[in-house]
C-alpha cells in the first residue's frame, strides 16, 4: 500500500521524485489513494509507461459522469464545446483529426517559424534585459517563459498580435483554480474564447493568411474538420502549448543556473548541438508534463510484475517518473545534457512528449522554441543569476504539469 497522495502539497509539487521512486520501487504500476478521497493508478516504470500509451485497451475518453457540470449556462457550453479535442477522443475518431491536423503541422511549416520565434525571443530578452536594468530583478517566467509560448502559438494560429495579450489572459485563467480567480472570472474566460475562436474561424474562412491554422481551416472547407472540431483544435494548440513549452524553459534555465558548467559549455558551441542536448535532458529532468491525460482501463489489463488493472480504473502515466526509471538511465537523477549528444553512447528516448498515438503533435516546435530561446537568452544576459534560493522556489500544485511558478534572477 502507497503512502496517501496529496498533490496539492506545496513540498510534493516542488520534489515529486522521492515519493516515485519509493512507488516505482513497488512495481511498475501501483493503485495510489489520493487526499480527495477517490484512487488511481500510476504507471512509474519507463517500459510500462510506453506499454500503457500504446495499448488501445486505455482509453482518452473521459467518462461522462466524471462529476463535470452539465452545460446549463453559456460558460459550461463553452467549455464543453472546447474540451471536444483529439486529445479527449480514441481511435477512429481520434486517427481521423491527427491525420488532418498533422496534415497541417508540417516540419516544413514548422521550422518557417525559427525567424519569428528568434524575433519574439529576442524582443522579450531585451525587455527582460531593460527592465533587470532598471528594477535589479524581475521574474523569468513571467517576462519570458510564460509569454513566449503564448505569442507563438499566436503566429501558428495566425492571431493579430494585438489580441495576444487577451489569449494570454483568458489561457491563463482556464487553467487556474477557480478559487485563485475573482468569482465569475473564469466562466467569462471560457465564453470569451469561444466566442473568439467561432469569429477568428469565420475570418480565416474569409482571408486565409499563411499561419498552420488558415490550412487546417481551408481543409475543412474539403471535407476535412467540422466547426466545432476546429474550434476544439484551436483551444487545444493553445492550451497544449503554451504551459507545458513555459515550463520547459523555465526549468531549463533554472537547471543551467544552478548548473554553471553545463551553461558555459553550451555557451561555448557554436553549432547548436550542446543546446538541442540541453533542452532533450531538461525535458527528461524536469518532464514539463508530469502526467498524461487521464486514460481508463476499458478491461481487465495485466501489466506484468503483479500490476492487475482493472477495468474502469483511471490511470495516470507519470512520465517525470517514467524518465528517472534508473532501469532506463543510469543516474537518473543527475542533470547531464552530454547523454543526449549524438552517438552510440546516447541515452535512450524519454517520454516527455508521450509515445503512440497521441504523441505530442507539437514536439517539433516545442524542440524548435527552446533550441532558438535558450542561447538568445543567455546571450542577451550573459550575467543571469538566481536571486532566490532554488529549493525554496513554489510550483504549481497538481499531477499534470510541472515547472518553477516563478523565477527570480538578476544579473
Ligand atoms: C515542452 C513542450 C511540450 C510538451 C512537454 C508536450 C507534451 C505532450 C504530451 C506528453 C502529449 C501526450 C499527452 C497524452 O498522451 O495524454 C502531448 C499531446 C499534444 N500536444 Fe504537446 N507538448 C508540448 C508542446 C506542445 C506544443 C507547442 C503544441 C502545439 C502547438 C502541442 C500540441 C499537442 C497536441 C495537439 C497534442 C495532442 C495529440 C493527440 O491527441 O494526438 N504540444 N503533448
Amino acid at each position: 500500500m502507497a503512502d496517501l497522495l496529496n498533490p496539492a502539497d506545496p513540498a510534493f509539487a516542488r520534489d515529486p521524485y522521492p515519493y516515485y521512486a519509493r512507488l516505482r520501487a513497488r512495481g511498475p504500476a501501483a493503485r495510489v489513494d489520493l487526499a480527495n478521497g477517490t484512487h488511481a493508478w500510476l504507471v512509474t516504470g519507463y517500459r510500462e509507461a510506453r506499454a500503457v500509451l500504446a495499448d488501445p485497451r486505455f482509453s482518452n475518453v473521459p467518462p461522462k459522469a466524471a462529476g463535470r457540470p452539465r452545460p446549463d449556462s453559456p460558460a459550461r457550453r463553452a467549455q464543453a464545446c472546447l474540451a471536444r479535442h483529439m486529445l479527449n477522443s480514441d481511435a477512429p475518431d481520434h486517427t481521423r483529426l491527427r491525420r488532418l491536423t498533422a496534415a497541417a503541422f508540417t516540419p516544413r511549416r514548422v521550422d518557417a517559424l525559427r525567424p519569428r520565434i528568434a524575433r519574439l525571443a529576442a524582443g522579450l530578452a531585451g525587455d527582460l534585459a531593460a527592465r533587470l536594468e532598471r528594477d535589479g530583478s524581475a521574474d523569468l517566467v513571467d517576462a519570458f517563459a510564460f509569454p513566449l509560448p503564448v505569442l507563438v502559438i499566436g503566429e501558428v494560429l495566425g492571431v493579430p498580435e494585438a489580441d495576444r495579450a487577451d489569449l494570454r489572459e483568458w489561457t491563463y485563467r482556464v487553467g487556474s483554480p477557480a478559487d485563485a480567480l475573482a468569482p465569475g472570472a473564469m466562466d467569462a474566460a471560457w465564453t470569451a474564447l469561444h466566442a473568439y475562436f467561432t469569429a477568428l474561424i469565420a475570418d480565416k474562412r474569409r482571408a486565409p493568411g499563411d499561419d498552420l491554422f488558415s490550412s487546417l481551416v481551408h481543409d475543412a472547407r474539403e471535407g476535412g474538420l467540422t466547426d466545432g472540431e476546429l474550434l476544439a483544435m484551436a483551444f487545444l494548440l493553445l492550451f497544449a502549448g503554451y504551459e507545458t513549452t513555459m515550463n520547459l524553459l523555465a526549468s531549463a534555465v533554472l537547471l543551467l543556473l544552478t548548473h554553471p558548467g553545463e551553461l558555459s559549455t553550451a555557451r561555448r558551441d557554436t553549432g547548436g548541438r550542446r543546446w538541442d542536448a540541453v533542452a532533450e535532458e531538461a525535458l527528461r529532468h524536469a518532464s514539463p508534463l508530469e502526467g498524461t491525460t487521464w486514460r481508463r482501463t476499458t478491461e481487465e489489463v495485466d501489466l506484468g510484475g503483479g500490476a492487475v488493472i482493472p477495468a474502469g480504473s483511471s490511470v495516470l502515466v507519470v512520465l517525470a517518473a517514467a524518465n528517472r526509471d534508473p532501469g532506463r538511465f543510469p543516474e537518473p537523477d543527475a542533470f547531464r545534457p552530454g547523454r543526449y549528444l549524438p552517438g552510440p553512447e546516447r541515452a535512450a528516448a524519454h517520454v516527455a512528449f508521450g509515445h503512440g498515438p497521441h504523441f505530442c503533435l507539437g514536439a517539433r516546435l516545442a524542440r524548435l522554441e527552446a533550441a532558438v530561446a535558450l542561447p538568445l537568452l543567455f546571450d542577451a544576459l550573459p550575467g543571469l543569476r538566481l536571486a532566490a534560493d532554488p529549493g525554496l522556489l513554489p510550483y504549481r500544485p497538481g499531477l499534470l504539469v510541472r515547472g518553477p511558478r516563478e523565477l527570480p534572477v538578476t544579473r
